[in-house]
């Protein structure tokens, strides 16, 4: 089977960490509705000199470093972000002139809100079947505190900043490996882009946008189980997008599965769209959590809408 392995991870936060408390003196929420509501208690914050692509250059470096590849043997970079500094350069050719990548590694960004790092995956497998090339660099990282109205409780207790990178190389064994994916165009979650006239930050209909997650978590892990003929038994870690605990405990209960296999986080990053799976799964690795031969499913869902799953094993 042609897939992906996932060979090496790396991570990036800002330093400024953000409690409920501190959002509760700007405006009208407290830690007790934030927590029991998301599972948010702290978040992290981009200062004046930090930005995605300065997050996502960081844990690029850490990953490359930790994969013990040189740059040149990278064949695509692939950067998952809503929150990029500039329309152009990418932050992907920004990662690909700080990491020294070859100019036959093609670089670019896709914009699939939270399951961007799962759209990215994709992505970067099939660039890979295309134009050949062993291993692929594939990030997700996000500024959202830039983006949101830091006036309006209903988004702004949500979202954090944070970066995470993933070193992933095409294999021809028969290690497990699949993405399913899906999108349908809808305003339930909308920020505002560049080009748009006034400030257009984040804005979200919490509710539809809670029915439409609990509905394509359990059906994304489902299909993409089903692609490759696993089963939940045979996955040592679901990693879901980490927009809000509840989400996730309902699909644990759906399923009637082991609420010790879905890695959850939120509670120290808050979401922060396309960078929370591949935050995530550095956060497994460096806690050595992760060992190698094991098999991961990562779940996307958001802004779009889209949702989409991959499965992959760890090969350190
Ligand atoms: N503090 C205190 N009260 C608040 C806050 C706050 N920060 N925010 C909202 N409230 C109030 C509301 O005004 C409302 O008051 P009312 O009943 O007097 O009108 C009450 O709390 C309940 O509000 P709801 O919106 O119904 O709260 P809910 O329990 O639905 O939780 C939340 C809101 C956390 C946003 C939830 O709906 C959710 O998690 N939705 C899904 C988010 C998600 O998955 N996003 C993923 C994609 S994000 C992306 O793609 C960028």
């Amino acid at each position: 089977m042609n897939g992906l392995q996932l060979i090496a991870t790396g991570g990036a936060l800002p330093e400024r960490t953000v409690t409920n408390e501190e959002l509760s003196r700007m405006v009208d929420t407290s830690d007790e509705w934030i927590t029991t509501r998301t599972g948010i208690r702290t978040r992290h914050y981009c200062g004046e000199t930090e930005n995605a692509a300065t997050l996502a250059i960081r844990a690029a470096q850490q990953a490359l470093e930790r994969s013990g590849l040189g740059p040149e043997e990278i064949s695509c970079c692939i950067c998952a972000t809503l929150s990029a500094p500039d329309a152009t350069p990418s932050v992907a050719c920004q990662v690909q002139r700080a990491l020294h990548l070859p100019e036959g590694c093609p670089a670019l960004d896709v914009n699939a809100a939270c399951s961007g790092f799962i759209y990215g995956t994709a992505a970067a497998n099939g660039l890979l079947a295309t134009l050949g090339g062993k291993y692929a660099l594939v990030i997700g990282c996000e500024a959202l505190s830039r983006l949101m109205d830091p006036k309006d409780r209903s988004t702004c207790v949500l979202f954090g900043d944070g970066a995470g990178a993933a070193v992933f190389e095409r294999t021809e064994s028969n290690a497990p490996f699949a993405v399913t994916l899906g999108a349908r165009g809808d305003d339930a979650i909308h920020a505002g882009g560049p080009s748009r006239t006034g400030s257009s930050p984040i804005t979200m209909d919490g509710k539809a946008v809670f029915r439409f997650a609990v509905d394509a978590l359990p059906k994304s892990l489902d299909r993409v189980l089903q692609k490759t003929g696993l089963n939940l038994d045979d996955l040592s870690w679901v990693v879901c997008h980490q927009a809000n605990s509840r989400i996730i405990d309902h699909c644990v209960r759906h399923l009637n599965a082991d609420p010790a296999k879905f890695y959850k986080n939120m509670d120290h990053h808050g979401n922060t769209s396309a960078a929370s799976i591949p935050v995530a799964l550095n956060e497994l690795a460096e806690s050595g959590q992760l060992l190698p031969g094991q098999t991961i499913a990562c779940i996307g869902f958001g802004g779009g809408l889209t949702w989409g799953g991959a499965i992959f094993q760890y090969r350190k």
